[in-house]
């Protein structure tokens, strides 16, 4: 039974209902898109009824706690349920009900906006923008530079070099003669950022997800416009500031590929507006997934999916407080906190945060195999740091262990209560580290696409 998990794919568009098999080890979890009809959909055993009827659309609540949708859900196929509660659809079919063991495991589906349905041909362009350095003012940088499949869809860098660079992650150099600096913040994994703003009891409000370090933005559709915009990232001396929009619109237009796959997703005289931009790379955005990992397989009901060390590792992170601000299924309460982490040593300039208060958001705790180094500014290298940093700032603030200090800027009574007041051990680190390592799952959707339709080189300069 252990390797036998069934589930139930209702399709969208022809509401069939078939019956699929999947193992454990599951290559169909990779790819939750290769279906253009059951997007978000991701077979695995069981799952957590209760988490799957966030945002404005979909299956009307019918998803009892616990127990087992059939992975029924649907908001694939650009048909999002419109109104249309499908959830009666997808309670029989006698699934296995899972056992939970923790509330936290991840939902099996996605939540898109009731404007930005997701379709397999969205996902496409989408993808296609995200790799296309004609995006960038000088053609030399894409999405990927950043947010590369390789390296967790991250850059494994302390701070990312944008424009003028060359290369990819730890080996990509600044550009001989450049004048633009590294970018003021360590690149955040676009992986499950379509689970951003989740809530304790599992809803998602796609509208309102919070994105970057101090949650300046909500939603994947309106983060999207906003790198390109950026002088570092990808805008460089090519145009001002306010004429972004206009030029990269101009220059998809020119592009006949790009006008056919615009036409195709979005319809109308003139598909291609800022909208769409933001509309297509959200929808890709949303397909890049990774909800199987160890600990999911654990909330689930597997029992043996986690080793000992790291149960007791789950429950020391939740004894001694972590779970105050690294709560729900993604690990953060995505909201705002002093913790004082030290400034970069890269940078010439105090990054003070949201507010000007030294305030930054709790990251996800998920994937953190491929997203070091860790905080705002990539000052800690591995989890360890990480770790003892929180043994220093624990407390009064006083002195711990850790190879990294407190910000001088940050008065001791300014970090957040909830920080002050862990209890953490020396004897906690390693369990602690050992239970976050089962938050990894590495089989989310790494395709490259061959060519892009500017023709400029996939990526931009990363070889
Ligand atoms: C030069 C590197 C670079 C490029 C190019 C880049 N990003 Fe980012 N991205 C970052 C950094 C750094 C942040 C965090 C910035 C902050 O929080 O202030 C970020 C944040 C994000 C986030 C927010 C994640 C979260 O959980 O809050 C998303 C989504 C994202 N980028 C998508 C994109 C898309 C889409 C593009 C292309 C249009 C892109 N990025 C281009 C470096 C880059
Ligand atoms: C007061 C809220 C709070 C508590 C309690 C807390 N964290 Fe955090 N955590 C944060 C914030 C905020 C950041 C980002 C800080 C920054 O980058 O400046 C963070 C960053 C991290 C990171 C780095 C992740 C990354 O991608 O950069 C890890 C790992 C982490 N915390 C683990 C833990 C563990 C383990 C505990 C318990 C010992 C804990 N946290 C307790 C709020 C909290």
């Amino acid at each position: 039974m252990k390797n036998l998990i069934w589930c139930f794919v209702l399709i969208a568009f022809t509401s069939l209902l078939v019956q699929c098999k999947a193992d454990e080890q599951n290559d169909e979890i990779a790819n939750l898109v290769d279906d253009p009809d059951v997007i978000g959909n991701r077979p695995g055993g069981g799952n957590n009824g209760g988490n799957n009827n966030g945002g404005g659309n979909n299956n009307g609540g019918n998803n009892g706690g616990g127990n087992n949708n059939g992975g029924g859900n649907n908001n694939g196929g650009g048909n999002n349920n419109g109104g249309n509660n499908n959830g009666g659809n997808n309670n029989d079919g006698g699934a296995i009900e899972a056992n939970l063991l923790d509330d936290r495991g991840l939902p099996l589906n996605i939540v898109s906006p009731a404007d930005n349905p997701i379709t397999a041909a969205k996902i496409e362009l989408g993808r296609l923008l995200f790799w296309d350095p004609v995006l960038s003012g000088e053609l030399d940088v894409s999405c990927a530079t950043c947010h590369h499949p390789d390296l967790g869809y991250a850059d494994g860098r302390r701070l990312p070099i944008g424009v003028g660079g060359v290369g990819l992650g730890l080996g990509r150099i600044d550009g001989v003669n450049d004048d633009i600096g590294l970018v003021q913040r360590n690149s955040p994994t676009i992986v499950n950022t379509a689970f951003n703003g989740i809530t304790e009891q599992g809803n998602v409000n796609p509208n309102q997800a919070p994105m970057f370090w101090d949650n300046r933005a909500n939603s994947l559709e309106t983060q999207a416009l906003l790198p390109l915009h950026s002088f570092e990232e990808m805008r460089g001396h090519a145009f001002g500031e306010e004429e972004t929009l206009a030029v990269i619109v101009a220059r998809l237009e020119a592009i006949a590929d790009y006008q056919n796959r615009f036409q195709a997703v979005f319809g109308g005289n003139n598909p291609i507006t800022d909208e769409n931009i933001g509309r297509a790379i959200a929808a890709f955005e949303r397909s890049i997934i990774a909800n199987n990992s160890p600990f999911d397989r654990y909330a689930r009901g597997d029992e043996n999916a986690l080793t000992q060390q790291q149960i007791q590792g789950l429950n020391r992170f939740d004894a001694v407080g972590c779970d105050d601000c690294h709560s729900g299924p993604m690990f953060s309460d995505y909201d705002l906190h002093v913790l004082g982490v030290p400034e970069s040593p890269l940078l010439d300039f105090i990054d003070a945060g949201a507010n000007d208060d030294f305030e930054f958001r709790t990251p996800t705790l998920r994937n953190l195999n491929t997203t070091g180094p860790y905080f705002h500014n990539g000052v800690a290298g591995d989890l360890t740091a990480v770790l003892n940093f929180y043994r220093t700032i624990q407390g009064n603030g006083g002195n711990g262990p850790g190879n990294l200090d407190r910000n001088p800027n940050v008065a001791p009574n300014q970090i957040d209560q909830d920080a002050r007041n862990l209890n953490l051990n020396n004897n906690d680190v390693q369990a602690i580290v050992a239970f976050l390592q089962s938050l990894n799952d590495e089989t989310f959707d790494r395709q490259i696409p061959v060519s892009v339709p500017s023709g400029l080189p996939v990526g931009g300069n990363i070889d």
